[in-house]
């Protein structure tokens, strides 16, 4: 397997010029020069209105509504362009989403969702509100004995909740707070499985990978889920989101939400109202192009095999640290999982408890006050995660996170430990 080279990858972002090192990946990375060249070019060359027959008009509408989707399903390893939606966020994508399948949900139906990023939980808790139909929560316990934070979704846990009603199963790739990396295909197996055993035969999954993304390949269709999300302002892209709807979705389940006279049946395109961000869509073709060439293999999953290998290399010295037998005396809790291996991504959350607790918030702003690393504080919109955790913590002021990505370095991770060796002094 080829290794990263990370003196060249990190050539690809000019912002990494300045020497600051990003420490909140996860609340958005860093964007690839490919992708702003891609932007331009897209703002200087092409940027009219879509359909027209003028020829700027047809490049434009080739770039927005076939490349752009192209390059999309292949991140997703989707079968076709046309099951690609575009919106601002993953957030709207979703709420789209659940609006479009109102009309198709059974009055005695259940939606099951986790206590994960609310931008895969929102939507549904609002649509069982507006049709009047049963929510479950699948939550996140905890794997350690020794540590009440080291939680974990596990598949065990949602089979009971599962019945002949269950039409929605809305689930995290990898939790923006806990970083550990789900075997999606595994928990879908046993979910539909389930599923053909109680008879919920009208059940679909929905599938959030804003916060996997940047650190796995996705593959919907080895996966065997009917919609998924990413956003790609965290895959070192522009802010716009994609959301995979399978076809059969798309055919049976999904009612439109465009115009009445514009024709889409089975088509994404039913579930895009408006135009996104023309030079947004367009910059997005420019990831696929920057994933590619960090390894000559030419191959999306090359690159992630990469991109995982050097992303435990910032995972294993900051994991040691934190659970280091004295910052477990000082009363540091990893929140999440403490092993260190290919089920963990990068994103690394704690907290300071016991006699010499320390506010989240007063962690960041030693860091904020050095002006060298960015990090931060706070529930990260998982909210209902961090305010089931017991014993309880203040849900506002939440964890500490630290969410590297393969263009991190371990100096970085060196000048994070270092920093908080100095925070955590008593
Ligand atoms: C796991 C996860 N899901 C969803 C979202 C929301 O994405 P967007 O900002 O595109 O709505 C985020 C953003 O932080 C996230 O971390």
């Amino acid at each position: 397997m080829a290794s990263l080279d990370i003196v060249q990858t990190r050539s690809q972002f000019p912002s990494l010029k300045s020497g600051f090192i990003f420490g909140d990946n996860a609340g958005g990375s860093q964007i690839a020069q490919e992708v702003i060249d891609r932007l331009n070019d897209y703002l200087i060359n092409t940027n009219a209105q879509l359909g027209a027959e003028y020829s700027v008009s047809a490049e434009s509408t080739r770039r927005v509504m076939k490349d752009a989707p192209t390059e999309a399903a292949k991140l997703f390893n989707a079968r076709s362009p046309d099951e690609i939606v575009f919106a601002a966020s993953s957030t709207l994508n979703l709420d789209n989403l659940a609006r479009s399948l109102e009309r198709k949900i059974n009055d005695d139906a259940e939606i099951i969702v986790t206590g994960e990023h609310e931008a895969n939980v929102g939507p549904w808790k609002k649509l069982a509100n507006r049709i009047q139909v049963g929510i479950k929560y699948w939550r996140a316990t905890p794997t350690k004995d020794s540590n009440p934070y080291s939680i974990s979704l596990k598949v065990e846990d949602v089979l009971p909740l599962i019945t002949a009603q269950t039409r929605i199963v809305a689930f995290t790739a990898c939790s923006n707070i806990l970083g550990s990396i789900i075997p999606v295909k595994e928990y879908v197996k046993a979910i539909r499985a389930r599923a053909a055993e109680v008879g919920a035969s009208q059940l679909e999954i929905s599938v959030d990978c804003v916060a996997y993304a940047p650190h796995r390949k996705i593959d919907v269709q080895d996966w065997d889920v009917d919609y998924a999300v990413l956003s790609y302002y965290k895959v070192y892209g522009p802010h716009i989101s994609a959301m995979y709807v399978r076809q059969s979705a798309l055919r049976n389940s999904v009612s439109p939400l465009v115009h009445h006279f514009i024709k889409a049946d089975d088509i994404s395109y039913k579930l895009q109202p408006g135009g996104p961000g023309y030079e947004t869509v367009y910059a997005t073709t420019g990831v696929n192009q920057y994933l590619l060439s960090l390894t000559p293999a030419n191959d999306l999953n090359a690159s992630f095999a990469a991109i995982a290998a050097h992303e435990q290399t910032l995972v294993q010295p900051l994991i040691a640290f934190l659970t280091h037998p004295a910052q477990w005396e000082r009363g540091v809790r990893l929140v999440g999982d403490d092993t260190v291996g290919l089920n963990r991504a990068p994103t690394i959350s704690f907290v300071v408890v016991g006699p010499h607790a320390m506010q989240s918030k007063d962690v960041v702003k030693v860091f904020d006050a050095e002006g060298k690393a960015g990090i931060r504080w706070g529930h990260f919109y998982a909210y209902t995660l961090i305010d089931d955790l017991s014993p309880k913590l203040d849900v506002n002021d939440g964890v500490v996170r630290i969410s590297l990505v393969h263009y991190n370095t371990v100096e970085d991770v060196q000048y994070i430990t270092d920093t908080l060796q100095k925070v955590l002094q008593l």
